[in-house]
């Protein structure tokens, strides 16, 4: 990647730190900015062009730091300003652009405009920046409305007054501690355009805009009723947030055309989805069809066409996500008998056959490589690691305690790094500290230090992969030379052509594909995901194929 192009982002590689899992510098068992500043060489050595980082502020943790009581600090526990500032410096000068997790939808209860709106009391303008609501029915014990929290439970909880007295509700889409700003206060509108410009001017190449699509709400606050005509919903959605975005499109685009704005969008409406992807709305967004696809040709052939065609229309280039800190990890999830993802299918002991996983995942990744448009990982998916049991009482995600402990979590796939040693903690901290989510005993093997050492490794095929898709021409952002087209090769594969000179085939089916025969013939392999033997390409396999 050339460092001075403004259109990076558009075929970009985008490494996601978890902060408090990726590396403790400071042995307290909770990784900070420090282990993440001590570890860019690998970073570097992986090849990746931008690290997004989830949130770092200064948070009570209620949802991992998704619930932020300060926009301009980094959490004590993770370091200072200081340190962010030396990080996103450090990382430049390996190449590395910093993205960095802005949460628009709702602050922390600790943050200072919710303390103050509960001191003011009801009717106040400091309550106004959030959604206070009498509750219903005499004496007002029932939630303004009924809508339901994204963690399950009521989206609403009542304020105690200073007499003890039960008082005014606060909506939370997530949990309690996470109440909703009002967007149609100006004060919230400027404070956000503010922070977007606080971490630009501290040399952040991009922002990652959480709950995106969840912003905007209908001010009479009604009840859902389903369907809703699009935009229409009283909260997902709303044609609002077009405006809202443009908005930020224009502080972003005053640091330069290399800023970029990346939503997390969960909208299962394509053509809902493309328009906040249109010229001057966002840049670009997380492709979660494809993230939440069964291991099937025949689901994701048409997400990868779907996909394609919406962002042409629109002009953004496409993404390519396996996974993130919300979802099941892809060796787990490909090993099952359900492969695709759906938060309301998460349950405890799910059976996953972890051999079969990691042969798919490491196809899912070639795959998802040498599709045009940008490619995101989430750290540990290039070690291959397996979604983690946590023990019940060690469980610390909201989720898990509002599904009234039927869902276990998002915890099993955000578990501490192991970068060295044969036991816990595998060099993430230092010898004898607990680290603060516990480690698998069996992890040995997928150490870094292990993974490096081992060219059959996930590691060697991650760093080979993404190696390989920055030097080529045809891989990564669209352009003459990346041209894609479908190769026919049956229901049971996924083969497609970028440019003259590039194929990538991938093999969902039992019987074997004769890479020998048709149009293949006399082309060369350059990586593949397991080994192929007398030209043909095993089941649940990707190859990248190359002609001279
Ligand atoms: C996003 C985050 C998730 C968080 C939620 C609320 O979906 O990715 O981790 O819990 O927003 O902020």
């Amino acid at each position: 990647m050339n460092s001075d192009d403004p259109d990076w982002w558009r075929g970009a590689a985008i490494y996601q730190v978890y902060p408090r899992s990726f590396a403790d510098g400071n042995g307290d068992g909770m990784g900070d900015l420090a282990g993440v500043r001590s570890r860019l060489p690998y970073l570097a050595a992986l090849g990746v062009d931008a690290v997004w980082f989830t949130p770092w502020y200064p948070s009570p943790m209620a949802d991992g730091g998704y619930d932020v009581a300060d926009y301009r600090g980094v959490d004590p526990r993770f370091g200072d300003l200081a340190e962010a500032e030396g990080l996103i410096e450090d990382a430049l000068a390996v190449g590395i652009r910093t993205i960095i997790d802005v949460v628009p939808n709702h602050i922390s209860d600790q943050h200072e405009w919710f303390r103050s709106a509960l001191a003011a009391g009801p009717g106040s303008p400091e309550r106004d920046r959030f959604w206070f609501r009498d509750g219903r029915g005499p004496g007002g014990e029932q939630a303004p409305n009924g809508w339901v929290s994204e963690f399950g439970g009521p989206a609403w909880s009542r304020v105690t007054g200073p007499d003890g007295e039960p008082e005014q509700w606060y909506l939370h889409l997530f949990a309690p501690g996470q109440p909703d700003l009002n967007w149609h206060h100006p004060d919230v509108v400027t404070e956000h355009e503010e922070v977007l410009r606080f971490w630009f001017d501290r040399g952040a190449g991009g922002i990652r805009i959480d709950s995106a699509a969840l912003l905007a709400k209908d001010p009479s606050l009604p009840d859902v009723t389903e369907p809703t005509a699009p935009g229409q919903h009283p909260y997902v959605d709303r044609e609002e947030l077009q405006e809202i975005y443009r908005a930020w499109r224009k502080v972003a685009e005053s640091y330069g055309p290399d800023r970029v704005l990346i939503g997390e969008l969960w909208l299962p409406d394509a053509e809902r989805f493309a328009r906040y992807l249109r010229p001057g709305v966002l840049h670009s967004a997380f492709n979660f069809d494809f993230m939440t696809a069964p291991w099937t040709a025949a689901d994701l052939r048409p997400s990868i066409s779907n996909t394609l065609e919406l962002h042409d229309g629109v002009g953004a280039p496409a993404t390519w996500v396996l996974s993130n800190h919300d979802v099941t990890r892809p060796v787990t999830r490909y090993g099952r008998t359900e492969t695709g993802f759906a938060f309301e299918r998460k349950r405890f002991g799910v059976p996953t056959d972890p051999a079969l996983g990691r042969r798919r995942a490491r196809a899912a990744a070639l795959l998802a490589m040498a599709l045009p448009g940008a490619y995101y990982l989430y750290q540990g998916e290039e070690l291959g690691l397996p979604e983690a049991d946590i023990p019940r009482d060690r469980i610390d995600d909201p989720m898990h305690a509002r599904s009234g402990g039927v869902d276990p979590g998002r915890d099993g796939c955000r578990v501490p790094l192991p970068w060295s040693g044969a036991e816990p903690p595998y060099g993430f901290s230092p010898a004898g500290v607990e680290t603060w989510l516990p480690q698998p005993p069996d992890w040995a093997a997928l150490t870094v230090a292990a993974q490096e050492a081992d060219p059959g490794s996930m590691l060697a095929l991650y760093r080979a992969a993404l190696a390989l898709r920055a030097r080529r021409p045809e891989l990564g952002a669209s352009g003459p030379d990346a041209a894609f087209a479908w190769t026919e090769l049956g229901p049971d594969v996924i083969a497609f052509r970028r440019g003259a000179r590039f194929v990538s085939v991938t093999n969902f089916g039992d019987a074997p594909v004769d890479l020998a025969a048709g149009d293949l013939a006399g082309w060369t392999a350059l990586l593949a995901s397991a080994p192929t033997e007398g030209g043909l390409l095993p089941a649940d396999t990707t190859v990248w194929l190359t002609v001279h």
